[in-house]
């Protein structure tokens, strides 16, 4: 399976690729992530993709792009793999039909996991994150066995620096001027497939398994 997942900031993406990596057996690569490693690591794209998420801006896509290629080149990537949060501009995308078209790869699906805006924000303010092992929960929506603790590696829970309510504001309004496109884009490719994200977390992954025919 080589898929992409796309939806508004806060739908459910992360929640729903520990789903997809698990059952398909493929590897799950978000380059929000990925900027989240570098921040923790204090590297150079550390710091370049700071600026930019703390203000809930986008990165610039020469950066994006360049992690995101090496990132497929590796092994792991050879029988299949799930991005998470790329492409989120049309010029991204026309560089990852580039790339795919030069390695001789095609997508099978785009996912668009669909929420209406206006419930966003509160998933985002609500979203607790473990520092150590990357498992998201929701105060009010998925919350943990133990407030604020981990139920998988019992470590503390913290929230992402994006998640206040002014930067979820400005998040939503980027994808709306820059992302929102590519669904179009998507579905002249007839690899569209959207499920409702508006749902109990395992009815979403009932919905993604029905689509993708598996
Ligand atoms: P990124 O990390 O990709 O963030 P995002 O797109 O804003 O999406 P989120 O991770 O916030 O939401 P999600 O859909 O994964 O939701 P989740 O499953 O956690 O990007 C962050 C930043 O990095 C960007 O703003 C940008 O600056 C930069 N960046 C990243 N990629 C880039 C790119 N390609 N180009 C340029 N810049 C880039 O769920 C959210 C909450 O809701 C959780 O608390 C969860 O428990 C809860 N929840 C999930 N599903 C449900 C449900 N069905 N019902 C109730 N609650 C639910
Ligand atoms: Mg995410």
């Amino acid at each position: 399976m080589k898929l992409l997942i796309m939806g508004r900031p806060g739908a459910g993406k992360g929640t729903q690729a520990v789903n997809i990596k698990e059952y398909y057996h493929i590897p799950h690569i978000s380059t929000g992530d990925m900027f989240r490693a570098a921040i923790k690591n204090g590297t150079k794209l550390g710091m370049t993709a700071k600026e930019y998420m703390d203000q809930g801006l986008l990165v610039p896509d020469e950066v994006t792009i360049g992690i995101v290629r090496e990132r497929l080149l590796e092994k792991d990537c050879e029988n299949g793999f799930l991005l998470d949060g790329f492409p989120r501009t049309i010029h991204q995308a026309e560089a990852l039909t580039a790339f795919l078209q030069e390695n001789h790869i095609r997508l099978d699906a785009v996912l668009d996991v669909d929420v209406p805006a206006e419930i966003l924000v509160r998933r985002m303010v609500g979203r607790r994150v473990c520092k150590k092992c990357g498992a998201t929960y929701h105060v009010e929506f998925n919350p943990p066995k133990t407030e604020g603790i981990c139920d998988v590696c019992q470590t503390a829970l913290i929230q992402r620096a994006d998640d206040t309510e002014e930067t979820a504001i400005n998040r939503l309004s980027v994808y709306d001027k820059q992302t929102a496109p590519l669904l179009d884009y998507y579905s002249k490719q007839n690899l569209l497939k959207t499920v409702n994200g508006n749902q109990p977390l395992d009815q979403v992954f009932e919905d993604i398994k029905n689509v993708l025919g598996a």
